[in-house]
C-alpha cells in the first residue's frame, strides 16, 4: 500500500469537489469570495476530509458516497484555522504557506469568511443530490442527520470552541495535566473524532463498527494535536507553512511544555499503537486508517 498515493488521491478529490461547492470569486460579494477561497485553496492537508472517506472505505463506501461530509468538515476546520489566527487568538502571520487571511483581507473580512465557511458547511451537508450535484439522496436522511448533529456539537462550546477558549485563558499559567488535556482533545480531538465518526455513520457500519472508529478516532485525534505541539517545537517553517515556536513564546500550554518532548512523543506514538488496536477487527479495508494512524504522528507538516 502506498500511502502518499492514496492521500494524494483522496486529496485531488476533495479539492475538486470543493472547487464545485464553493461560490466562485466573480459572484457577488466578490471578496468575500475570494478571501474564502484564498483560504481554502493555499495548501492544506485535507486530513479530516480524507478521514472521513478513509472510515468510509472500511465499510464499503467510496469517496463519492461521503463527499458532502467530507467537505463540509475541512471548511468547518479551514474556519477554525482563520479564526484561530486572528490578533485576538494566536495572532499568527503565517498559515498553510501563505499570509494569514487577516493579512491580506483585513480582520472584518477574516471575521466574516470565518463566520461563511462554518455556515457553509451546514449548507452543503444537507444538499439534496439535484442538478447533477451529489447531495444526500444517496444516505439515508436519519444517518444524515445524526451526522450533522455529531458535527455541530464537536464544533461548538462543548467541542472545539470550548477547548480554544480554554486554550487562550491558560496562556501563560500553570494548569493541571487534565486541564491540557480537555483543551487538546476538545480543540482539535473533536473534530478529527466527528470525522471519522461520521465516515463510519453514512456507510451504515453496525453498532460495534462504529464504536471501533470511535476508539481509533479519539486516539487519533489527540495524537495529531500532540503532533501538532511537537512540530511547533521541532519542525521548520518551510515544511509546516506555519510560524514555529509561538507556542512557548505565548506561554501556551502543550504537551512539549508540560511533558517535555521525549513524554511527548512516547504518548502520541502509545497512542497510534491504540488507534492500530481499535481497529483489529477490521480486514484489509482498514489499511489505510492504520497508516493515517502512524503518518499522524510521523509527519513533518
Ligand atoms: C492545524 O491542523 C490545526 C490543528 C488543529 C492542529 P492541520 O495540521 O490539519 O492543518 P492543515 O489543514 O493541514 O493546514
Ligand atoms: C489548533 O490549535 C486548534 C484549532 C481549533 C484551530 P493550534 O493553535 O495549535 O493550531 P495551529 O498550530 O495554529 O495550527
Ligand atoms: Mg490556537
Ligand atoms: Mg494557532
Ligand atoms: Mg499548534
Amino acid at each position: 500500500m502506498n500511502l502518499n498515493k492514496y492521500l494524494q488521491e483522496r486529496e485531488d478529490i476533495v479539492n475538486k469537489e470543493l472547487d464545485g461547492l464553493l461560490p466562485k470569486e466573480d459572484e457577488f460579494p466578490q471578496r468575500l469570495h475570494k478571501a474564502m477561497r484564498y483560504s481554502v485553496f493555499t495548501g492544506g492537508k485535507r486530513i479530516r476530509p480524507i478521514l472521513v472517506i478513509a472510515a468510509a472505505e472500511v465499510f464499503g463506501k467510496t469517496a463519492s458516497d461521503v463527499i458532502n461530509t467530507a467537505c463540509a468538515i475541512e471548511l468547518i476546520h479551514t474556519y477554525s484555522l482563520i479564526h484561530d489566527d486572528l490578533p485576538a487568538i494566536d495572532n499568527d502571520d503565517l498559515r498553510r504557506g501563505m499570509p494569514t487571511n487577516h493579512k491580506i483581507f483585513g480582520e472584518a473580512m477574516a471575521i466574516l469568511v470565518g463566520d461563511a465557511l462554518l455556515t457553509k458547511a451546514f449548507q452543503i451537508i444537507s444538499q439534496k443530490s439535484e442538478g447533477g450535484r451529489v447531495g444526500f439522496a444517496h444516505h439515508q436522511p436519519l444517518a444524515l442527520i445524526k451526522v450533522i448533529h455529531e458535527i455541530a456539537k464537536a464544533a461548538g462550546s462543548t467541542g472545539m470552541v470550548g477547548g480554544q477558549i480554554v486554550d487562550i485563558e491558560s496562556e501563560g499559567k500553570e494548569v493541571a495535566f487534565p486541564v491540557l488535556e480537555y483543551i487538546h482533545i476538545h480543540k482539535t480531538g473533536e473534530l478529527i473524532l466527528a470525522s471519522c465518526r461520521a465516515g463510519a455513520i453514512m456507510a451504515n457500519a453496525g453498532d460495534k463498527g462504529i464504536e471501533a472508529i470511535t476508539r481509533y478516532g479519539e486516539a487519533v485525534g489527540l495524537a495529531f494535536q500532540i503532533a501538532d505541539d511537537i512540530l511547533d517545537v521541532e519542525g521548520n517553517k518551510e515544511d509546516v507553512g506555519k510560524n514555529v515556536g509561538g507556542d512557548a513564546k505565548k506561554g501556551k500550554v502543550t504537551y512539549p511544555s508540560v511533558l517535555g518532548i521525549d513524554e511527548s512523543r512516547k504518548r502520541a506514538m502509545e497512542l497510534v499503537d491504540i488507534a492500530i488496536a481499535a481497529l483489529e477487527g477490521f480486514d484489509e479495508k482498514a489499511e489505510h486508517l492504520r497508516a493515517i494512524a502512524r503518518y499522524i504522528v510521523e509527519r513533518k507538516k
